[in-house]
C-alpha cells in the first residue's frame, strides 16, 4: 500500500570490525578480503520492504578509526537505529563497543533502536569474545581450559541484554545474519 518511511541508520564500531563489509554484502552481496578502511563516512542507500511497508534505508557507514570519533555525531543524530559492529577475535573491540553504547545512551536520540553485532563469526577459531550461543555450541567445552578468564562466557549476550540492545553474531564473510542484522531487528520493534 502506501505505507513506507524513511529510516536513517547508522554503523558505529572500532575500525577493521567489518561495518562497510556488512553494508557492502547488504546492500551488494559481495564481500572484499581487503575492504579499505572508510575515510569519514559512506552513504548508502537501499530500499525494501517490510511487512507490507516500504522502507527506504538511508544507511551511514562510519569510519572507526579514532580521529574520526568527533564527526560521529553528525552521523547518529536523527538515526532511527544504530548497528554497533565489533569483531568476536577482538576484545578491545568489544570494549569499544560498550563506549559506543555508553555514548548513544547519554548523548543518542533515546528513541534509537539499538543492535550489537559480533561479526567475524566465520572466525570461531580465533574468537575472543564469548556468548551464550557460542559457549552452548562449541565453547562449552572449552570453558574449563578457560576458567582463568572465566568472566568472558556469555559476556557479550548477557551485556546487550543489560542494556538492552538486540544482539547477534554476523558474518561478511560468509554472510551469516547481515541481512537480519541491518534490517528485520531493528525495525520490527519500530512498526508496532
Ligand atoms: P573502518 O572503515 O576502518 O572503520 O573498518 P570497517 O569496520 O569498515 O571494517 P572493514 O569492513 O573495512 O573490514 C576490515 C577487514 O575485515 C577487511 O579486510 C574485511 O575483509 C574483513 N572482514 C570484514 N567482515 C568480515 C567477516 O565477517 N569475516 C572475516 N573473516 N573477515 C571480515
Ligand atoms: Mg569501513
Amino acid at each position: 500500500g502506501n505505507n513506507s518511511m524513511n529510516a536513517k541508520l547508522v554503523l558505529l564500531g572500532d575500525m577493521g570490525t567489518g561495518k562497510s563489509s556488512l553494508v557492502l554484502r547488504f546492500v551488494k552481496g559481495q564481500f572484499l578480503e581487503f575492504q579499505e578502511s572508510t575515510i569519514g563516512a559512506a552513504f548508502f542507500s537501499q530500499t525494501l520492504a517490510v511487512s507490507d511497508a516500504t522502507v527506504k534505508l538511508e544507511i551511514w557507514d562510519t569510519a572507526g578509526q579514532e580521529r574520526y570519533h568527533s564527526l560521529a555525531p553528525m552521523y547518529y543524530r536523527g538515526a532511527a537505529a544504530a548497528i554497533i559492529v565489533y569483531d568476536i577475535c577482538r576484545m578491545e573491540s568489544f570494549e569499544r563497543a560498550k563506549k559506543w553504547v555508553k555514548e548513544l545512551q547519554t548523548q543518542g536520540n533515546p528513541n534509537m533502536v539499538t543492535a550489537l553485532a559480533g561479526n567475524k563469526c566465520d572466525l570461531a577459531d580465533k574468537r575472543e569474545v564469548l556468548t551464550e550461543a557460542s559457549c552452548v555450541s562449541w565453547t562449552l567445552s572449552l570453558v574449563s581450559s578457560l576458567s582463568s578468564n572465566a568472566t568472558l562466557v556469555d559476556e557479550a549476550q548477557a551485556y546487550a541484554e543489560e542494556n538492552g540492545l538486540f544482539f547477534m553474531e554476523t558474518s561478511a564473510k560468509a554472510a551469516i545474519n547481515q541481512k537480519d542484522c541491518l534490517v528485520l531487528n531493528q525495525f520490527s520493534s519500530q512498526q508496532e
